[in-house]
């Protein structure tokens, strides 16, 4: 490295889980850092709320005043880790137009302003970078932005949300109902005081929206993400799935679908689903995340790791950084955002599926007659039923019955459901629960 080599200067915003560990590893492996850059990071400020002389670092590089941080002379690099959408959107947008490049693990933030932020980025000629905000530590923006530039990727899955595929885990291996499995996520700091965003699908769906946005070239936002979460998954599914060889995981879904006219569209989802255990996604467990990219030529690729955790997503951000930084001691930027293909989101309901419907019905001759004409007269074709009894004492006697289709589009299975809820025979439809990772 040349001694000489003007430092890069780097601002972080928040000293929160993931901040404290990126000012750390700036801190720690300064010299290491210095040389894959070629220049040293040299830390101007930390962004915060609460400035206090307690906070683990010197007070002198803490303010409250962001939009003065992220606009000083000396800062090169602006490294956003406040969370949510704003304020982070208005001091990156403000970092970008003053020349600065980003680096953001902002997932909330990436899912909805994706264009607003790209375009400044590109009209300051800047890198705006934001490997963290999937998946944690596991490479997957990058690989599908660069390694996989040359091949045409047709499918993005995987388990992206750590505290759902805890909870999910949690009910598989103890049999305990989700209520159970939400306390006891919580009280080892998995799950959020508020595990709305989790629970409910909305960070796995910002989540989707940025891997089929780069995957496809298209611009995809959370709104355009079909979402359900894990609050309504029971024990009685999972006993249900493992009798199918199957688990139930919350996957994130993005796909390319061709017509066929020929038409080219994206889809992109999240709900639980059963899992074949046979399934590499099957064994993804705690709060492990996994993405799988399916494409032309490469094949299937499996990513694995720690989703979230600060040490492990200030990793992905430190990635970033030095890419940022050598772009700047090179006098370059790294690729630009892809959004040339600007192909249509397809609906939820033209996507066909298999689905695992669960009711609770009489227990007497023809019922099993009854509840299959309601799936033939809408053209579901079933693939298999279970019955178990049910001893619960309830009247009249009841028993559980389990049916999973062949693919069906979910306009068709809402109306079988519909159907079924209305006949005498059937007491209650409990789970309709969607089926991926098997071929019919
Ligand atoms: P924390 O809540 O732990 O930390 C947030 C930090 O931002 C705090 O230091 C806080 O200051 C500061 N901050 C918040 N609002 C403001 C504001 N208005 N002005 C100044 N400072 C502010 O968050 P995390 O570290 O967990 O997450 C940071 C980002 O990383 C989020 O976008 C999150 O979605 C993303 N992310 C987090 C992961 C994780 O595992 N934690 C994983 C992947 C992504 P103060 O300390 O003074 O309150
Ligand atoms: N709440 C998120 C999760 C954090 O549980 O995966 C990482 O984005």
């Amino acid at each position: 490295m040349n001694g000489d080599q003007k430092p890069i200067g780097v601002a972080v915003l928040g000293l929160g889980n993931v901040g404290s560990e990126v000012v750390r590893i700036i801190d720690e492996s300064a010299t290491d850092l210095a040389a894959r850059i070629g220049a040293p990071l040299q830390l101007r400020g930390i962004g915060v709320r609460r400035v206090s002389a307690d906070r683990g670092v010197p007070v002198e590089l803490l303010t409250d005043n962001i939009e003065e941080l992220v606009s000083r002379d000396d800062v090169d690099i602006v490294v956003e880790l406040m969370g949510p959408v704003e304020p982070a959107r208005k001091a990156i947008l403000t970092a970008l137009e003053q020349g600065k490049s980003v680096v953001t693990a902002n997932k909330a933030l990436m899912s909805v302003s994706t264009g607003e932020l790209a375009q400044a980025a590109e009209a300051a000629h800047v890198d705006l970078y934001f490997e963290a905000a999937v998946a944690g530590a596991i490479p997957v923006i990058r690989p599908l932005t660069q390694s996989l530039a040359g091949d045409t990727v047709t499918r993005v899955a995987g388990i992206v949300n750590g505290t759902t595929n805890y909870i999910l885990s949690a009910m598989d291996s103890t049999g305990a109902d989700y209520g159970d499995a939400l306390a006891e996520a919580s009280a080892l700091g998995y799950a959020e005081a508020d595990p709305t965003a989790d629970v409910e699908g909305y960070d796995a769906a910002a989540k989707a929206a940025i891997l089929a946005s780069i995957a496809f070239h298209t611009r995809v936002t959370a709104d355009d993400v079909y979402r359900e979460g894990i609050t309504k998954v029971t024990a009685a599914d999972f006993a249900s799935a493992r009798a199918l060889g199957c688990t139930i995981k919350l996957l994130a879904i993005c796909e390319r679908l061709t017509s066929d006219d020929g038409h080219q569209s994206v889809s992109a989802r999240v709900y639980p689903a059963l899992v074949p255990l046979t399934h590499p996604l099957a064994a993804v467990n705690g709060a492990f995340n996994a993405v799988v990219v399916e494409a032309e030529a490469a094949g299937r690729l499996m990513f694995y790791g720690q989703g979230a955790g600060g040490a492990p997503t200030a990793s992905a951000v430190m990635g970033d950084v030095v890419m940022a930084a050598r772009n700047r001691v090179q006098g370059g930027r790294g690729p630009r955002e892809s959004k040339y293909a600007k192909l249509p989101i397809s609906p939820i309901g033209d996507i066909p599926t298999r689905y695992y419907v669960s009711m609770r019905v009489a227990d007497r001759p023809g019922v099993l007659a009854a509840v299959a004409t309601e799936f033939g007269n809408r053209s579901v074709s079933i693939a298999e039923v279970r019955q178990e009894g049910i001893d619960d004492g309830g009247e009249p006697r009841g028993a559980r019955l389990v049916v999973v289709t062949h693919k069906a589009t979910d306009a068709a299975l809402s109306e079988t459901v519909k159907a079924l809820a209305s006949l005498d025979v059937v007491q209650s439809v409990d789970s309709v629960i969607r089926m991926e990772g098997t071929s019919e």
